[in-house]
């Protein structure tokens, strides 16, 4: 069922949402904890998997239109919705591994970008003000506010630094859906004008470029997003809870 307004999530409901968003950030930590020059995407893959089934969960990707795999591993000029192969992962690459689970009837989402050996100054800026550029986003969520202030936020950080945010793909409510209302701008919109509230459950992940922002392109997987100069992109997404005083982030270990 899709509505246009989000859901005020119930007491119950945001109980689930915490452990198992929990449960969803162990995951990310261990499959993160692996990533080094040599491992293959689809070995993370298999970690990821075996770590859902392990806490009780499953993979909310596997079977999600076509998605096959239980991870996205989004290496270097990829944007998101990388798919895991059997290619390893070389000095120098930066992956974004998104993780996502399902248990007690609702998701959890999450994702970091990890720098594999010794990365350029270029990449290694691009993960560090990317992560910076989620946490102030993060850091405005409360009560009443309009939901664009969260992109407003995530661009001019991006921007002050020379780098442009991915418009094509955005954050998305979350809970008993993987993705349900509202969507979740990471640029300034002027017609965004949802306002939080108390109980609402979304996640924010923004996808910054060194290059543009403005296009991309998908590969014959169908899947593989990639930025249309194929520049560098990097990503980080936590799953939020708007509260009585402020914000609450879910997918912390
Ligand atoms: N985890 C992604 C998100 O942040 C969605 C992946 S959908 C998939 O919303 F099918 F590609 F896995
Ligand atoms: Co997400």
């Amino acid at each position: 069922r899709k509505s246009n307004y989000p859901v005020i999530k119930s007491p119950d409901l945001i109980q689930r949402m915490r452990r198992t968003n929990a449960l969803t950030a162990e995951v990310l930590a261990e499959v993160g904890q692996l990533v080094r020059p040599g491992i293959t995407t689809e070995e993370l893959d298999i970690v990821a998997h075996e770590g859902y089934i392990a806490r009780g969960g499953y993979p909310s990707c596997v079977g999600y239109g076509s998605y096959e795999k239980s991870v996205c591993t989004s290496v270097n000029e990829v944007i998101c919705h990388g798919i895991p192969d059997d290619r390893p992962l070389q000095d120098g690459d930066i992956v974004n591994v998104d993780v996502s689970m399902f248990k007690d009837g609702v998701h959890g989402d999450c994702s970091a970008t990890y720098m594999v050996g010794e990365v350029s100054e270029t990449a290694s800026r691009l993960v560090r003000v990317t992560e910076e550029a989620m946490y102030r986003g993060i850091n405005v969520v409360a009560p009443n506010l309009k939901i664009n202030e969260i992109g407003r936020v995530i661009q001019d950080h991006a921007e002050r630094h020379g780098y442009q945010v991915v418009e094509a793909f955005v954050g998305h409510g979350i809970g008993e859906n993987f993705h349900m209302a509202p969507s979740v701008l990471h640029y300034f919109d002027r017609n965004a004008n949802t306002r939080l509230q108390p109980g609402m459950t979304f996640t924010i992940e923004p996808m910054i470029a060194v290059g543009t922002g403005k296009d991309y392109d998908i590969w014959d997987d169908g899947w593989t997003a990639v930025t249309g100069d194929n520049s560098l992109t990097a990503q980080f997404e936590h799953t939020v809870l708007v509260t009585e005083t402020g914000v609450e982030i879910l997918t912390r270990l």
